[in-house]
C-alpha cells in the first residue's frame, strides 16, 4: 500500500511539472500567434534583440537599462537616486519561470514599458520580434 503511495505521488509531481512548463511555454506562444494574427508576419528573435538594446537617441534609455543584456539574468534598477537596487526580472522564458503567467500581466508591461523607453506603444510587430526573443533564449 505504501509503495502504491509513493507511485502516486511521484506521478502527480510529474504531471504537475509538465503541466507548469506547458502554462509558461502556453503564454508567450499565445501571444506569438495574436501578434502573427494582427501583423500577418513571422517574427525574429534578431530584430527583437536589437530592439531590447537599442537606446531611445532623446532620453538614452533603453530596456536593457534595466533588464539584463543577458536575459537569462536578472537585471537591476536603481530607485531613490540610486540608494537601492530593486531587481528586474530575466525575460527568457526558459530561464525565468516566474515570467509570462499572465497574458494580461505581459501586454500591459509590455505598453508600460514601451511608452517609458520609446515614449510611444510598441507595434504588434515589435512586439512579436520581442517576445520570439525571450522565446527563442
Ligand atoms: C525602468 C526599468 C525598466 C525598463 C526601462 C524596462 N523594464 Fe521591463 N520590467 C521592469 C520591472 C521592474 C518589471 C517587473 C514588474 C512587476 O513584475 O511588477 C518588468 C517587467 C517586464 C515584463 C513582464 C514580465 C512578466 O511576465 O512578468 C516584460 C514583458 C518587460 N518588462 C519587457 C520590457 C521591455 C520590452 C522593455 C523595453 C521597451 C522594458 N521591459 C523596459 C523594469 C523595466
Amino acid at each position: 500500500m505504501k509503495k502504491i503511495n509513493t507511485k502516486y505521488k511521484i506521478f502527480s509531481l510529474i504531471c504537475l511539472i509538465l503541466f507548469s512548463v506547458e502554462i509558461y511555454a502556453s503564454v508567450a506562444q499565445t501571444l506569438l500567434e495574436k501578434f502573427e494574427k494582427e501583423t500577418g508576419k513571422t517574427f525574429s528573435a534578431e530584430k527583437g534583440k536589437e530592439f531590447f538594446e537599442q537606446k531611445n537617441p532623446k532620453t538614452g534609455m533603453a530596456c536593457v537599462s534595466c533588464h539584463n543584456r543577458n536575459i537569462k539574468k536578472p537585471g537591476k534598477q536603481e530607485v531613490l537616486f540610486g540608494l537601492f537596487d530593486i531587481e528586474v526580472p530575466a525575460l527568457s522564458v526558459s530561464a525565468n519561470k516566474k515570467v509570462f503567467q499572465s497574458t494580461k500581466k505581459v501586454l500591459k508591461e509590455l505598453d508600460n514599458y514601451c511608452e517609458k523607453v520609446r515614449e510611444r506603444v510598441c507595434t504588434s510587430e515589435e512586439k512579436g520580434n520581442l517576445i520570439m526573443y525571450f522565446i527563442s533564449n
